[in-house]
């Protein structure tokens, strides 16, 4: 992050000496940076510890002010205060799944530690605490992750005495020597495929909502927007939502006395499955026809059938030769889809578990 930075700050510099103030001059734009302004950016500390400014700090004095300016967001022991940012403890985590990466855990040089903290903490104020102010919040940090002791104190000269658990966790990327015969052929670089096809769309896959959803969420926040009603419509408001709720029972009662035929275990579990399918598929209350056709009622229920889908050329003529989705048929044709029917156009491998295609059919019966 600091070469990055340094990268930047040289860049600048050098536009400003150099094109900079002619430029600017001639457009009538700006003016030269001033050496102070300049000194105000250029504040990296890189990890041989380079830029570092003279000064030291203690763990004591670094506990007192840590308490004082970091710790209602990163706690006492910067361990975190809620979703705030733990600033110790993961050793040992990062090969998890979900690793704890923390100064101490993961930071391979302490100088980033001392740039970030000098630069941008405490969150909203930053860079109010003087450079002995950093030295001890960093030497106190560091005793939170049990690096040294509560006696220690940090300076410019021991700085980088300072052993980081994870210095060794971090190579220098090799892949253009260590990866080379990856890289050896031409690339192609035109007519490189014979077809093209769009398979997915993001709509289908919900990366995108749509415009109504968007909408709907929108007026479902307007209308909980106390701003936006006088105090009365409230009231009545208040009643009117009071009364469907009241004949809710009735509405699903068949619903639920069709399901109960049905393990509702099973259902579960095949509602899982069906992730597998939503890419495709959408099934239920206001489903529509996706890459898939809608599955609602489609147990028991004719093939190709589906309203204004186009299915594909043996899919229809299944239908119309009057292929019934039973509970057998179903299990056959999602065991190996391309099998079942050649060329159907749903590309899906299959459901290689029987219990699987048993619980996704006991969902799907699910919607009548
Ligand atoms: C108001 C809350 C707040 C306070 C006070 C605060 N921080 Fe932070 N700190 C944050 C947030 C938020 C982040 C994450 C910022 C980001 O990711 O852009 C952070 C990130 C950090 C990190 C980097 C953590 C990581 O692993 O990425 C360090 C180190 C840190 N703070 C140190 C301090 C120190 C030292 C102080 C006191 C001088 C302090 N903070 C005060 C909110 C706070
Ligand atoms: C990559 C997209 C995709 C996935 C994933 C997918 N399907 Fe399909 N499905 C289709 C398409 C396309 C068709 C239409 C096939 C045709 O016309 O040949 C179809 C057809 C069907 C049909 C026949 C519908 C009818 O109206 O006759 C059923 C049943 C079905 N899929 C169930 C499933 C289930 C259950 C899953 C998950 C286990 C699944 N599909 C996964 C795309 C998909």
């Amino acid at each position: 992050m600091s070469k990055y930075r340094k990268l930047i700050a040289t860049t600048a510099l050098a536009a400003t000496l150099t094109a900079g103030p002619a430029l600017a001059e001639k457009l009538g734009l700006g003016r030269p940076a001033l050496p102070e302004e300049i000194a105000a950016w250029n504040l990296d500390v890189s990890p041989d510890g380079t830029g570092l400014p003279e000064g030291s700090g203690s763990v004591e004095d670094g506990e007192a002010l840590f308490v004082d300016y970091c710790a209602v967001c990163h706690g006492d022991f910067a361990e975190g205060v809620g979703n705030w940012p733990k600033l110790a403890g993961g050793e040992g985590t990062l090969a998890d799944k979900d690793p704890l990466k923390t100064v101490g855990s993961y930071w391979p040089y302490l100088s980033t530690t001392w740039d970030y903290v000098h630069r941008s903490m405490p969150f909203g104020n930053a860079q109010t605490l003087t450079p002995d102010e950093v030295y001890a919040v960093v030497a106190y940090i560091l005793y939170s992750n049990y690096i040294v002791e509560d006696d220690f104190v940090l300076s410019k000269e021991n700085f980088l005495d300072v052993e980081m658990p994870n210095a060794d966790g971090f190579i220098v990327d090799d892949r253009e020597t260590a990866e080379a015969h990856f890289w050896q052929d031409e690339p192609c670089m035109e007519n490189c495929k014979e077809t093209v096809e769009i398979t997915m769309e993001a709509a289908v896959l919900d990366v995108t909502p749509e415009e109504t959803k968007a909408r709907k969420v929108q007026e479902m926040i307007d209308a909980t927007n106390p701003a936006n009603k006088p105090a009365e419509a409230k009231v009545e408001e208040a009643a009117v939502a009071a009364e469907p709720a009241a004949e809710e029972p009735a509405a699903t009662a068949p619903a639920a006395e069709e399901a109960a035929a049905l393990d509702p275990e099973l259902v579960k579990a095949g509602e899982k499955v069906f992730k597998k399918c939503k890419a495709c598929h959408q099934v239920g209350e206001g489903a529509k026809n996706r890459t898939g056709p809608v599955l609602t009622g489609i147990v028991g229920h004719a093939a190709g059938a589906a309203e204004d889908f186009r299915y594909s050329k043996p899919m229809e003529k299944a239908g119309e030769e009057g292929l019934i989705w039973s509970e057998d048929e179903l299990h056959a044709f999602l065991a190996k889809p391309k099998a079942y029917m050649k060329k159907t156009k749903m590309s899906f491998a299959g459901l290689k578990k029987d219990d699987d295609i048993a619980a996704v059919i006991a969902y799907l019966k699910s919607f009548e």
